[in-house]
Formats: structure tokens, C-alpha cells, sequence
């Protein structure tokens, strides 16, 4: 049922029942035309209820779900499938590597945060049924051109134990108050609160990108500001000067007000905020666009482009995610901006320097995306060995 919601969003411009500005109505790109819009759709779709407690996303398959020897799709909700984030950890070495300076962690989120990725039924079949889950599906797909089905979503959560909020927030909540402000479920046996989310679409051909925050993450808006044109009052809200010390709440305008209530969504979903969205890796003037969530991209906020990072989601044709498109090489110049010319052996070897034009006679091909989709890479069993090589990603 939920992949027939996701018409909603295309129709924006037909559908009477939608409010927002006048311009985002009548438009007939909308992912491209009012992103910011387009976001907030799917994270309350993605939100919606789902009987109890449970959020529509809850519903969806896991990394733990989808890259295993037998993938099932979960036949009711489960609980939050939660690991270690892999990024900040990578990118505060790359960052150091580079000979970067780390910025000070804000209080919590080096110790418990914890993440999940989570994909509809759409973006789980497109895996399943090309077998890109096991290390033998990529190696028989390399150099094929892959796109997942219109309706596919995935979102990647990061969540906190409740007990740690009340630090995290600095003092700003008590514990007894989390459940009233937060997503919260369970997980062996501790409750654990939302703090963040990333939605992504494949309404356009290179997805949409939008990521979330809990309205008092206290870096939320630190380094890039916040930006929401549609929901927001105030659609730009500039960074503190001083890292860590939290954000007047993201007051709704009336049009995203009408939006949440008009939807089937726990209150508390109100007090999340969009952080960003992006629809392309440079702007009209040729800089680089950057998008990054102060807890899931803790550490590498200022470097961070959802696109041009997962623009680097390929293997090679052993079916491993290739050394130079690994998502290792941070620092000063992270990977943002255009996938082109600056990193011209990404997904090609020459046989001659830069410049480089396409259709260069020694043009070869190195890697394959995973349009998009950094789990696919990062996190396929590898059934080409014995025993088979479990996956990165499962949960703990
Ligand atoms: C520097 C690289 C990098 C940046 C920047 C980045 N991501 Fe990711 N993302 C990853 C990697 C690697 C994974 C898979 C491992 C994991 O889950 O951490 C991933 C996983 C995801 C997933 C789960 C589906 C998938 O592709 O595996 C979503 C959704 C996602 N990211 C959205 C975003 C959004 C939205 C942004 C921008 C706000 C963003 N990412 C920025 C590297 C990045």
C-alpha cells in the first residue's frame, strides 16, 4: 500500500487536497521544482503509522533483512536493527589523515549514537531480484547500467538510548520527557529515541536527498545552516558562531502544518526539522552543494554532499567496492562537487592524462555504480568465498 502513497508526491500539482505555495502546486517537476516540499512528503510518509507504536519506515527491510544468504522482506514491524555508524568513525581518520583538525565532539554522540538503513518493498525487490546483495550478483552485473524503480525509498536513521538524551540535549529535556518529544522504540531491551533521518527517492533519476534532524540536536544547523523553504518560518537559519549550542525550535509554516495534520503521524514528528535537501552537485554558479546531518555526518559536516558521496557507490568486477571510489578519501576537498573531471579515474582508466574527453580511444571501464546506493557495495555478503563472508552492515 505504501507504494501507491508515493503517487501523492507526483501528482502534487494535480492533487487539491496538498498545501503548500501556490508555485509548488502548480508545478509539474516538483522534485526538482520544490524539493524541500517534495522532502517532507516522503518523511511523513516514511513516518506515517503503522499500527502501535510503529512508524510505516519500521516496516521495511533492514540492511540486515536485505543482504544475507535467504533476503525475506519482514512481514509486520521490527525493531530498530541498530549498529555502530560507520561513517564519522572513517571520516574523522580521513580527516585526520589529511592532516585536518577534528572539531570537538558535542557530549553523546561519539558514545551510543547508533544507525539503521531501512528500504521499501520497491528498493528491495530491485536488489533481491538482480542479486545485488552477495558479492557473486555484482561481479555477474559489473558494467551493466542498474536504476531502481521509480518508487523506491530508503532511509537511514540514527538513534540514541533515552537516557543519553537528556545530556545530548544539554539538559534541555529529562528523560520522563523524551517519549513526548521523540520517535522512541525499543531494542533489546533499551529504548532508544530518534535523533536524525535521511530520506532518499527515486521520484528523479538521481534520487532525491533530504536529511532530518530532532529539533534540539545541538549541532543541528552548526557549519551549513539549516535550509527549508517549505516548511520552515525561517528558511535560512545561519550557524552559531560556537559548535554544539543548539537551535531555536524549526516553527512550521502554516503549509507544512497543514501537511502533518492532514497525515497519519504521531505528534511527535513535529519536532523534527528538515535540515536540507539536494537536487544536484553544484549549484548555477558552478559550487559545489553540500548537505550533511550534524549526528550521521558528525565530524565531516563542512565536506559532506549526499550526491557526490554516493555518486561513489561502485564495485569493480570482483564485485568489491573499488580502492580509488571508496568512500575513504576525505579532508579539505571531500567529495563534493561533480562526479567529473577532478576525479577522472572513477569510474574509467585512460590511457593518456587529462584532459579527458568522453569517447577517448583507451576509455575503460573500471567500475559500476550502484546508482546510488552505498549499501549495495559496502554492505554484500561475499558468497565467492567459504565460508561466506558476512555482511558490514548487519545489525548487533
Ligand atoms: C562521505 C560519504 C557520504 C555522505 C556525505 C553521505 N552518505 Fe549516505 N551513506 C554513505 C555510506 C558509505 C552508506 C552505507 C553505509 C552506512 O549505512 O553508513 C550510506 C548510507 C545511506 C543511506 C542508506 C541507503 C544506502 O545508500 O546505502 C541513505 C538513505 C543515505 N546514506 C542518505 C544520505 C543523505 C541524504 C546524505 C546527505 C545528507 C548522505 N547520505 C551523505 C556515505 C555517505
Amino acid at each position: 500500500m505504501t507504494r501507491y502513497l508515493l503517487a501523492g508526491a507526483f501528482a502534487l500539482g494535480l492533487s487539491a487536497g496538498v498545501a503548500g505555495p501556490a508555485n509548488a502546486q502548480s508545478t509539474a517537476d516538483p522534485a526538482m521544482n520544490a524539493p524541500d516540499q517534495v522532502a517532507w512528503q516522503f518523511f511523513i510518509q516514511a513516518n506515517s503509522r503503522a499500527g502501535g507504536s510503529n512508524s510505516v519506515f519500521e516496516t521495511w527491510a533492514s540492511d540486515t533483512d536485505t543482504f544475507q544468504p535467504n533476503p525475506q522482506f519482514p512481514t509486520a514491524p521490527t525493531p530498530p536493527s541498530l549498529r555502530r555508524p560507520v561513517l564519522p568513525q572513517v571520516a574523522r581518520e580521513g580527516v585526520e589523515a589529511a592532516g585536518g583538525l577534528l572539531p570537538a565532539l558535542p557530549p553523546g554522540i561519539s558514545d551510543g549514537v547508533t544507525e539503521e538503513t531501512r528500504r521499501n518493498k520497491a528498493a528491495f525487490d530491485f536488489i533481491v531480484q538482480n542479486n545485488l546483495y552477495k558479492v557473486s550478483g555484482l561481479k555477474a552485473a559489473f558494467g551493466k547500467s542498474l536504476s531502481f524503480p521509480i518508487d523506491s525509498i530508503e532511509v537511514k536513521a540514527n538513534w540514541m538510548p533515552v537516557s543519553a538524551i537528556p545530556a545530548f540535549t544539554n539538559n534541555r529535556v529529562t528523560v520522563a520527557q523524551v517519549p513526548q518529544l521523540y520517535h522512541v522504540n525499543s531494542a533489546g531491551g533499551v529504548q532508544y529515541a530518534m535523533v536524525a533521518m535521511h530520506v532518499i527517492s527515486k521520484a528523479v533519476p538521481n534520487w532525491t536527498w533530504a536529511t532530518f534532524e530532532h529539533s534540539l540536536n545541538p549541532s543541528r544547523c552548526d557549519i551549513l545552516g539549516c535550509r527549508d523553504a517549505f516548511g520552515a518560518q525561517q528558511p535560512f537559519v545561519p550557524s552559531n558562531r560556537a559548535a554544539g549550542q543548539g537551535y531555536p525550535n524549526c516553527a512550521k509554516t502554516p503549509a507544512l502544518t497543514a501537511m502533518l495534520n492532514g497525515a497519519d503521524i504521531d505528534p511527535v514528528y513535529q519536532n523534527y526539522c528538515l535540515k536540507g535537501s539536494q537536487s544536484d552537485f553544484v549549484d548555477n554558479t558552478g559550487l559545489d552543494i553540500r548537505v550533511g546531518n550534524s549526528v550521521t555526518e558528525e565530524g565531516f559536516v563542512a565536506t559532506a554532499s549526499c550526491m557526490t558521496c554516493h555518486g561513489r557507490a561502485v564495485w569493480n568486477k570482483n564485485g568489491q567496492p573499488t580502492s580509488q571510489a571508496g568512500f575513504l578519501s576525505f579532508g579539505p576537498n571531500g567529495p563534493i562537487g561533480p562526479l567529473g573531471p577532478l576525479l577522472p579515474t572513477w569510474y574509467w582508466s585512460f590511457t593518456s592524462q587529462p584532459p579527458i574527453f568522453q569517447g577517448k580511444s583507451g576509455l575503460t571501464r573500471t567500475a559500476t555504480s550502484a546508482d546510488f546506493v552505498w549499501s549495495i557495495p559496502f554492505c554484500a555478503i561475499d558468497d565467492t568465498q567459504t565460508p561466506v563472508q558476512q555482511s558490514n552492515c548487519a545489525g548487533k
